[in-house]
């Protein structure tokens, strides 16, 4: 277990000269710092779930890289639940991690098991989707920018529909923070565009079964009125594109469709000619993950946020790239 104290201070009459100073965050470090190890380490990941292939990869590569490294990893699925994951968090405070690995499934809701870690003189990495708390309560933020991969979807979604036309959406889980900023910055892009109205909007859940259920209900409910889908990720894309061919409409064809993630799947369904675009999020953050929890045990300060690079990706290569995707 780390010990927790404060960053030191600036002397008083420097103190008086200077602008406020910014909120102090909280120093850790591990009984074996600064020389601590990967095979020193004892680290808790607190995984939101199985609900898509996206989520898979990212437990995969959670796994295998503590297995490489010489982690040890206490590993909990929390079945997409809010109170899985802090009863999680709250085990790995008691079995004395050095380290907590979480992507929280909603956004709001963490302070209080978060300030326990805290208390305990535990660091919480936030990997993958980021919680809406104050600074001092985690060390850093890895994963992607989910704002821009909305944009992103927003500009192919503009070139897809040079004349207009009427949207569905397909949102991720509700109050988490890819569903948030993934229609955040879709919306802010389609702004540019009044002629592109978005027709109906509602929650699969990042799941595929979800996926396809709820787009049956928009097709039910339009039918021919709509002209493109755009889904939060791949998996609900891939349900959805189902449920187009189950109606009667060609899916990439009558209906354009942008997703977000480029997992496997997503590739085959553009090799298929189902799907038009998926835009890049990764989910291979082990290597990073270990990283910064060794310098956080080693008593190092960690970049707030460690950003992820992703690309988008279309049919007309689709072939061969899927021969050298890993998720
Ligand atoms: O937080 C990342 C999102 O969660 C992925 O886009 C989605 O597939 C997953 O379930």
């Amino acid at each position: 277990m780390l010990g927790v104290t404060s960053c030191t201070t600036p002397a008083a009459d420097e103190e008086a000269a200077a602008p406020a100073p910014a909120a102090e965050l909280p120093y850790y470090a591990a009984d074996c710092a600064p020389n601590c190890t990967y095979e020193d380490l004892k680290v808790g990941y607190a995984q939101i779930g199985a609900e898509s292939e996206w989520r898979n990869a990212n437990t995969s590569s959670i796994k295998e890289t503590a297995e490489q490294l010489g982690v040890e990893l206490l590993f909990s699925d929390a079945q997409q639940k809010q109170e899985n994951q802090i009863k999680a968090i709250r085990t790995f405070i008691a079995e004395g991690v050095d380290v907590i690995g979480h992507p929280p499934v909603v956004e709001t809701g963490w302070e209080t098991v978060y300030q326990e870690a805290a208390n305990a003189g535990i660091p919480i990495i936030l990997v993958d989707r980021r919680a809406d708390v104050p600074e001092e309560l985690y060390v850093s933020y890895i994963g992607s920018d989910f704002v821009e991969e909305g944009r992103k979807a927003g500009r192919e979604m503009a070139k897809l529909l040079p004349d207009g036309g009427n949207v569905v959406e397909l949102v991720g889980t509700v109050g988490s923070a890819p569903a948030n900023d993934r229609a955040k910055g879709f919306r802010e892009i389609l702004e540019e565009y009044p002629e592109i109205v978005i027709l109906d909007s509602q929650s699969g859940d990042f799941t595929r079964a979800l996926g396809k259920e709820v787009m049956e209900a928009f097709l039910k409910k339009h039918g021919d009125e709509i002209d493109a889908l755009y889904a939060h990720n791949d998996d609900m894309g891939i349900g959805a594109i189902q449920a187009i061919s189950e109606y009667g409409l060609d899916p990439g064809t009558d209906i354009v469709i942008v997703s977000i993630d480029a997992v496997r799947g997503a590739f085959q369904a553009m090799i298929d000619g189902d799907l038009n675009v998926t835009v890049e999020c990764n989910p291979l953050l082990g290597p990073q993950f270990y990283e910064m929890a060794l310098k956080t045990a080693n008593g190092e300060e960690l970049p707030r946020w460690v950003p992820s690079e992703e690309s988008v990706y279309f049919p007309d290569n689709a072939a061969e790239i899927i021969e050298t995707r890993l998720y």
